[in-house]
């Protein structure tokens, strides 16, 4: 299938590691432009390197997305760099503390807050000007299956993904009209760089071993999952690639999972 997305330029927030990278590495496996952000930039240089390797234009800016500015700036040197901007991919999300309600402070609900959706809010600002000059402009939000069916814990986090969710469907009214196409991805567990995290500090929470916590907490999520494995990048960065592509032009507000069948519902 020819997705079309040769020489389109795609911005992907958070492209240095775990789905962001995978979304970037796929774009760029299309013959896309890349532009990556990202706050650490020793993996946002390795990450342009390997999309480089690939064959394709790339551009690191190193960014935290919560800095006022920071989408403005990014977005300006996409711009400069590739003179145009087709595809946003707001992918930079997560929490600082993953906890359950009684633990959670109003400043944790204020960061996840502005991580997850006040971000988005200033991308999109940011990226629309640009957007309303592509002839293929796309907005695509990776919110997460935490935003449709909460479990106990990280209360912060899944309100903040609902919010995404409702802001998408939002966007997507507003800007139809002006052709410019906005979905919501909700990826259910995805192993990356946020996992290992988490699996670290559970093993020192339980005095095991790094393999050991690894696997408790993989056979925690599998079992909960029909088609019985945990996701990886690519699993999410396809869905992203059709989407942005040519062969997905009569959708937008969609809301779309992907989570091995994790939440029960079908809608
Ligand atoms: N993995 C999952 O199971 C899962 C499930 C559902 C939804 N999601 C969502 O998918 C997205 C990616 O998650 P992931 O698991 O791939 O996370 P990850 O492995 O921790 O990667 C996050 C990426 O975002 C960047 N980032 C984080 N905070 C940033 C900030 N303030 N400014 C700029 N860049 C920032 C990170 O680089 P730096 O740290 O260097 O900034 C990194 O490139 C998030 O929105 C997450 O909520 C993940």
């Amino acid at each position: 299938m020819d997705f079309g997305l040769q020489d389109k330029t795609v911005l992907v927030t958070g492209g240095s590691k775990g789905i962001g990278k995978g979304v970037a590495l796929a774009f760029a496996r299309e013959g896309a432009r890349v532009a990556i952000c990202a706050r650490d930039e020793g993996p946002l240089e390795k990450t342009a390197l390997e999309i480089k390797t690939l064959g394709a234009k790339v551009l690191a800016v190193p960014a935290d997305v919560t800095d006022p500015g920071s989408a403005m700036r990014v977005i300006a040197e996409t711009v400069r760099r590739f003179q145009g901007l087709d595809v946003l991919v707001n992918n930079a999300g997560g929490a600082q503390k993953f906890a359950g309600f009684w633990e959670l402070e109003d400043e944790d609900w204020r960061q996840a807050y502005e991580l997850n959706v006040l971000s988005i809010a200033a991308f999109v600002r940011g990226a629309v000007p640009h957007l309303r000059k592509s002839r293929a402009a796309r907005i695509i939000n990776i919110a997460s299956t935490a935003g449709i069916q909460p479990g106990k814990s990280n209360p912060h986090y899944g309100a903040a993904k609902a919010a995404v969710i409702n802001l998408s469907k939002s966007l997507a009214n507003l800007f139809a009209p002006e052709g410019i196409l906005v979905h919501c991805i909700c990826p259910g567990p995805v192993w990356t760089d946020s996992w290992e995290r988490t699996t670290t500090r559970k093993a020192k929470e339980l005095n095991i071993s790094y393999d050991e916590a690894a696997k408790l907490e993989r056979a925690e999520d599998e079992a909960a999952i029909p088609l019985n494995r945990l996701g990886g990048p690519q699993d999410v960065a396809s869905l992203t690639v059709f989407l942005a592509s040519g062969q997905a032009s009569w959708m937008t507000g969609s809301c779309l999972r992907v989570d091995g069948g994790k939440v029960r519902s079908m809608l």
